[in-house]
């Protein structure tokens, strides 16, 4: 009843004052309400409503050291923002800070000079419990989908706003997880859908770092469903690892791993500095390009892209992930006054720079150097072993001349990868059944395997083909299948 007064008040009003005056009056009464023709250029009313975020980092192993790092560092920045704990819902698997191989047990930093990110990070998901099902069940806010972890969902309503950061490796239409099966982008483009349809949210940004990022949302992410995405890299390029051994800034000398990745370093220390209250999402995203694009060479560095409703990009960082209040009297400065990085290492490679390094550094004749030989003798043989079977499948299918253009061929801009994915996740599985696991490194070939269902090819010829290609799964750990299909 209340409300009904006061909404024909208000149309009283509006029929009896002119617009400017009417706004004056409104806004000084309440700053809550305002004309909807305001509302939308201003787009950040942040009186109502709820901040929520989602952080993940889809991998495991202290090889991947950064992707929880990041994770950690942008809770912290959440933390600072404002945000509510109940509000930020945190997937890692949580094998780093007492890892054996971190030199500092308990800490994680993700920043050469930096200090602990770890500190206070809530458990919601960890270990087995960051699973692609978990993910969705906790942006869908179904607490009954769930298994296991803290039971922490995003139980949002109409006017609040959401901010999802994922970060880890990715491939064209996939990212990793550190259990199976991966996430497939007709998936979680599906999730996003459902979410909007269940009208409990009133805009959300994502932010993703993985290689070939681009991908996920390229030809799939309405523009009509409230959500502003930014991706690492464009859908055809790798994403790049950051701090990481031999590079400048290099980390610490006690640490063989990259402390961070390129774009996630890039939007977590703009906001570390900047007064999100002034900064605009643009604004972010234009700052966090130049340095990602590290001297527009990219030899070391991607193309930061962005997807979705653009017309969401005038609103202020802080409508979503708040703002440090010791950043509040700070003046906007359209420049990047952190330092750009002269080197990076590509996603892909960081394992290798990783298992290398810690060959290196491993004392003559012990057994870690031994392990460590190993260790790397095997990743090189397990991306040749996928290099080769994917070859010599393509190959068999479209002949020697053909197979490689049919494999390497990329879309046109706007359309996804595939059309059928349900196609591209039985190619995954009938590939894997015959030659092993694809694991990290092999997500860089689903492009080839898209490209194979693009073609019309049946499953029974990818079949046969794939068995002609493998007579035997070879025994490298990363080609086991004991962790279950990627798709
Ligand atoms: C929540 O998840 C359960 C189990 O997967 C499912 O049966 C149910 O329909 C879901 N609820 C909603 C509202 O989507
Ligand atoms: C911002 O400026 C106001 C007014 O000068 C001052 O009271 C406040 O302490 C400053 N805040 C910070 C975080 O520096």
């Amino acid at each position: 009843m209340a409300r009904f007064t006061s909404s024909a008040a208000i149309l009283l009003l509006l029929l009896l004052l002119p617009t400017q005056l009417l706004l004056t009056v409104v806004s000084r009464r309440d700053p809550a309400l305002r004309l909807p023709s305001e509302r939308e250029i201003n787009g950040d009313d942040d009186t109502v409503g709820t901040r929520w975020a989602v952080l993940i980092a889809g991998s495991s192993g202290y090889v991947n050291y950064r992707h929880q790092a990041d994770v950690c560092h942008a809770y912290q920045i959440m933390k600072r923002g404002g945000l509510k704990d109940e509000n930020i819902i945190v997937f890692m698997y949580d094998d780093i800070a007492y890892n054996e191989e971190n030199p500092r047990p308990g800490v994680i930093i993700n920043h050469p000079q930096g200090g602990d990110v770890y500190e206070g990070v809530p458990k919601d998901y960890v270990g087995e419990d960051v699973t692609v099902n978990n993910f969705f069940a906790v942006i869908l806010g179904n607490k009954t989908a769930l298994t296991g972890g803290s039971g922490k969902v995003v139980d949002s309503g109409p006017d609040d706003h959401i901010f999802i950061f994922y970060t880890d490796h990715g491939g064209p239409g996939v990212l990793g997880m550190p259990t199976s099966p991966n996430l497939f982008a007709d998936d979680l483009n599906a999730v996003l859908k459902q979410k909007h349809a269940s009208g409990t949210y009133k805009s959300m940004v994502f932010y993703l770092e993985a290689c070939e990022s681009g991908s996920i949302f390229e030809g799939l992410l309405p523009e009509d469903i409230n959500i502003y995405a930014t991706t690492a890299s464009n859908a055809e390029e790798s994403s790049w690892g950051t701090y990481c051994p031999g590079e400048s800034p290099s980390p610490p000398p006690e640490y063989y791993t990259c402390l961070g990745d390129l774009y996630s370093v890039s939007w977590m220390e703009d906001s570390d500095v900047h007064n999100l209250r002034i900064e605009t999402l643009n604004q972010q995203y234009q700052l966090v390009k130049a340095r990602t694009a590290v001297g527009n060479t990219y030899s070391y560095g991607s193309h930061v892209m962005q997807y979705g409703d653009l017309n969401l990009d005038a609103q202020h960082v802080f409508l979503y992930i708040g703002s440090n209040p010791a950043n509040d009297n700070a003046t906007f400065i359209d420049d990047n006054s952190l330092r750009s990085l002269s080197r990076s290492v590509n996603q892909r490679d960081s394992d290798l720079v990783y298992f290398w390094h810690k060959f290196q550094r491993s004392p003559e004749g012990s057994s870690k150097k031994r392990d460590a030989q190993k260790q790397l003798l095997e990743v090189i043989a397990h991306r040749s072993h996928v290099d080769n079977s994917i070859a010599l499948i393509g190959n068999l299918l479209f002949g020697s001349e053909e197979g490689s253009k049919v494999l390497s061929a990329v879309r046109p801009s706007g359309q996804p990868l595939v059309d059928d994915w349900a196609c591209l996740k039985s190619t995954v599985r009938t590939f894997e059944s015959h030659c092993g696991s694809l694991s990290q490194y092999g997500m860089k070939h689903m492009r080839s395997l898209a490209n194979i269902c693009n073609a019309g090819v049946k499953k029974e010829t990818m079949a046969e083909v794939a068995a002609q290609a493998c007579t035997a799964i070879p025994s490298n750990p990363w080609s086991s299948l004991h962790r279950g299909f990627s798709a």
